[in-house]
């Protein structure tokens, strides 16, 4: 609707001043209200609703007499719905200081007011609104500057002197409610640029609601509606007519939300015009229709100009004599059928919003058809407004709220009513509805306290819970292997290396095992590759086994865990579920979360690894490591058995072994790091340093061979829950591209990443369950346990120098240069290691974040070995 204008006047400096004064008063009576509590505010909201609700008919009486039109009966509905009904949906409500707070997330709001909200007012509802925006207003302690229609200024003022004589009685600062009542649109604008002017809040036409959008500040603006109707064969036609008649006459239709077009299920089309009729509808005639057409947008062609002042807000027996149509005088609207064609439909004057009662009558002959041309009209003038929807089959429901682009879809009820809110729904009670972005507003929803508030979020620092998962049985000491009897199974699959099933490993577990259906996979290599799982696969699904033995060293382990998981899930692949992540709870990694149908028990021949405890497998893809971690990867059951690491040659009980130290090193000053991994990580240190030399030494003594067996899964533990480091980023990297054994990879970087860590990091790893960078002091107590020494500093020495010691004793290569890498080969490689290190996984939970730069020097320092920086 567009209004006739008043013609443009300039402001001169004595009206700017006016109003700068005006605006002062506010931005002063705004810092005051600041200072109130949410008790004293709702005082002041107690005294506005009491005067208003008392002033309800009053301020009826005076909208009627200066605006000329509505009725006067709807008007005192609309200050009561101002009023009672906001009242009620505001009582309890806190709008002051903190409002809520999230204990689970730790999150406290505290509401501020914006301060100084200039507020347009329409002509349509021009008490009502004055009321509703005043307790609101007041409610959030802003202060407000009315700007009313210039058709509504005289009962706007008198509003606001009912509401501000109320309100400064009950101790709202002075000056908090004020009219700007000049009828001026330079006044407006010079507000709009206003630097006190904090928020502009509008209810008005599409021009104003453009304005103020272009204003260049906070604001809200709602705009004007078109409201259609799409009434279906399964709704209540009597009800749905009396709503709507409800509804269209309510306040002669001056009302944004009123009903406009409403539009007809031809198989009720007939009843529904006939009941319309019966109650008090007249139907035009088309040549009637030209007419009202002509009087009311001043044309018959669908080209609209203004809207007259004289059609609005008319009863339908005096809008009718006005546009010279003779109907009854108890005619309560007038329906004026339009055409069923969707391209005329668009091209009639009447698709429009019209602030009277006249309806437009659509026959519908499809549910699709009725849908479209509800949109139909939302597109001329009513997106993001108001629509509603009279059927009882959900489907027809669903499929106009999904269409049609309204803010507000009510489902049998009427609009102009209903949209305000609680009177005929649980909507938020308001005369601002939110017309979304269609429409220029931020927001559909039905505005209320909150969108005048700043909400300040107050979040406090949130330590995340961990946890310690460990698998449900392990077997450990000479003769565990003994526990496989125990198991029932029909189809067995055994996973291991060529070696081991040579060694007779295999025969062994054979003789342990209840079933006799026994399949062998031998086929596992070191840092098994992505064929051989596929090969593992392909047996499982054609062994269809329910029970899965992995007996060898990490890398059979892993080859196990890997093959179960793509036998049972061959919907995945590898390169889905390695997706690198930055929080192992938030990943995008989708991994099974259904119970295994296939159990899988893990016996490790080597003591290093900790694959049978934990949630990761390590594969090999070309020349890249890649880690599946999930804790649907452990196994069931791990049998650490002893006996069987007896055989294992010097060199891979020493590269598993310090493998095992590297675990249980990195993950102490993990990020991840909890009391519960420390206490493992200790244990397994002490038992490592005093172990691996005797196992190195007599490679058959089993007692030391039981400590290294139980170490390594203690470490596998402790890692399987506080994750590994940067040494393990740095060995996988240089692993894959050289082909070194991985404990041995780990030994070459030990002595450098340990002085990394324990020195001052150049960028802090973000960990909210890390606060103080306790790395130098977690070796420093690591050290104490198992090297003694008095003061931190000498105790964390004690630990460096105890790993080079052991090192050292156990013949590790301790560069990369001792192991034959030529100098060029890996300078030339050097920078797709750091880049391949430093996107590792391992790296996430290392306590210092590595710069590439210090991976770059990292490596080189792996490379030329020799002395460690000093610590
Ligand atoms: N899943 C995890 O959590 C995890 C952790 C660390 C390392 N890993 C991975 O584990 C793999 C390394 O495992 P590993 O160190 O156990 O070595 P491995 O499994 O690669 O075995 C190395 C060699 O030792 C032989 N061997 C194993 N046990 C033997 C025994 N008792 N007697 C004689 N020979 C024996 C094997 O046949 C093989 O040739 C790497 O791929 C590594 O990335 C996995
Ligand atoms: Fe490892």
């Amino acid at each position: 609707m567009t209004l006739t204008e008043t013609p443009p006047t300039s402001l001169d400096d004595t009206r700017h001043a006016e109003i700068d004064a005006l605006v002062a008063t506010s931005a002063e009576a705004a810092r005051r209200f600041r200072e109130l509590d949410q008790e004293q505010v709702d005082a002041i909201v107690d005294a506005m609703v009491r005067a208003g609700v008392r002033a309800a008919a009053e301020l009826a009486q005076v909208a009627i007499e200066e605006t000329g039109f509505g009725v006067f009966e709807d008007k005192v509905v609309k200050n009561y719905v101002a009023t009672e009904f906001l009242s009620d949906y505001l009582r309890g409500k806190k709008s002051v200081g903190v409002i809520d707070e999230d204990v689970e997330r730790n999150i406290v709001h505290v509401a501020e007011p914006i301060g100084v909200v200039l507020a347009i007012t329409p002509v349509t509802n021009p008490t009502s609104t004055v009321l509703y925006k005043a307790i609101v207003a007041a409610k959030t302690r802003n202060a407000v500057l009315f700007r009313p229609s210039p058709y509504a200024i005289r009962c706007c003022e008198r509003a606001v002197e009912i509401l501000r004589e109320a309100a400064e009685a009950a101790g709202m600062p002075p000056g908090a409610l004020q009219v700007i009542p000049d009828a001026a649109h330079e006044v407006t604008h010079y507000l709009f640029k206003h630097p006190d002017v904090d928020f502009i809040w509008v209810t008005g036409g599409p021009k104003i609601v453009a304005l103020a959008n272009a204003a260049g500040k906070p604001g809200l603006s709602v705009g004007p509606g078109n409201a259609p109707i799409y009434l279906h064969r399964t709704a209540d036609v009597r009800g749905a007519v009396v709503d709507i008649l409800i509804s269209k006459t309510f306040d002669a239709s001056v009302i944004c939300p009123a009903e406009q077009t409403c539009i007809v299920d031809d198989a009720v089309y007939d009843e529904v015009l006939t009941e319309f009729q019966r109650m008090g509808a007249h139907v035009l005639t088309e040549e009637e229709a030209n007419r009202l057409t002509e009087f009311a947008f001043g044309c018959e062609d669908g080209v609209t100009s203004k809207v007259n002042m004289e059609a609005l807000g008319q009863q339908a027996p005096q809008l009718a004599a006005r546009a010279g149509i003779t109907v009854a005088p108890e005619t309560k609207i007038l329906l004026a059928p339009l055409p069923d064609d969707l391209d005329l439909l668009a091209a009639h004057a009447l698709v429009q919003e019209k602030l009277m009662p006249v309806l437009g009558l659509v026959r519908s002959p499809s549910v699709e058809h009725g849908v479209a041309a509800a949109v139909l009209v939302t597109e001329h003038g009513g997106l993001g407004h108001t629509s509603a929807v009279y059927a009882n089959d959900p489907a027809v429901v669903d499929a106009y709220a999904k269409a049609v682009r309204t803010g507000r879809i009510l489902v049998n009820a009427p609009t102009a009513v209903g949209a305000l809110g609680g009177v005929y729904n649980n909507l938020t009670p308001t005369f601002s509805l939110g017309c979304g972005t269609w429409g220029g507003s931020t927001t559909t929803e039905n505005v209320n306290y909150t969108q005048l508030l700043n909400i300040k979020t107050v979040s406090h620092r949130r330590t995340p819970p961990q946890w310690f998962r460990v698998p449900a049985n392990t077997y450990f000491n000479a003769g565990a292997l003994e526990n496989l009897r125990d198991l029932e199974c029909e189809v067995a699959v055994i996973v291991t290396d060529a070696d081991s099933e040579r060694r007779g490993v295999v025969d062994l577990l054979r003789s342990k095992l209840r079933t006799r259906h026994v399949q062998v996979f031998s086929e596992v290599e070191p840092e098994p590759a992505e064929a051989t799982i596929q090969a593992g696969v392909a047996l499982l699904n054609r062994a269809r086994p329910d029970l899965l033995v992995a007996v060898g060293g990490g890398s059979v382990i892993d080859a196990a865990k890997a093959m179960r998981l793509f036998h049972e899930h061959p919907e995945k692949t590898l390169d889905d579920l390695t997706l690198p992540f930055l929080d192992p709870r938030k990943r995008v990694a989708d991994y099974p979360r259904d119970d295994h149908r296939l159990r899988l028990v893990a016996v490790p021949t080597t003591s290093g690894t900790g694959s049978e405890v934990s949630p990761a497998a390590v594969l090999t893809v070309g020349e890249r490591k890649e880690t599946l971690v999930d804790y649907c990867l452990v196994p069931d059951m791990a049998i650490v058995d002893p006996v069987l690491t007896l055989s294992m040659p010097a060199s891979v009980t020493v590269d598993s072994g310090v493998d095992a130290l590297t675990h249980a090193l990195e993950a102490a000053v993990s990020i991840f790091a909890s009391p519960y991994t420390d206490a493992f990580c200790v244990q397994a240190a002490r038992l490592i340093f005093d172990a691996l030399p005797k196992v190195y030494d007599d490679p058959s003594d089993l007692a030391a061979r039981t400590d290294m067996a139980n170490a390594a899964t203690l470490a596998g533990l402790a890692f399987s829950n506080a994750f590994v480091g940067t040494n393990h980023a740095l060995a996988h990297a240089v692993g894959a591209r050289f082909g070194i054994a991985h404990g041995r990879a780990n030994g070459i970087f030990l002595p450098h990443v340990l002085r990394y860590n324990a020195g001052l990091p150049s960028k802090f790893m973000p960990a909210p369950g890390y606060s103080a960078y306790v790395a130098p002091e977690k070796y420093a107590q690591l050290g104490r346990v198992v090297f003694g020494g008095r003061e931190p500093d000498e105790s964390r020495h004690r630990l460096f120098r105890g790993v080079e010691d052991l090192l050292d004793r156990l013949g590790m290569p301790r560069s990369l240069r001792s192991v034959g890498i030529p100098e060029d080969e890996f300078e030339a490689a050097l920078p797709a290691l750091a880049m391949t290190a430093f996107s590792d996984l391992s790296n996430r939970t290392n306590p210092r974040m590595p710069l590439i730069s210090e991976l770059t020097e990292l490596l080189r320092l792996g490379y030329a070995g020799g002395e460690p920086r000093a610590d």
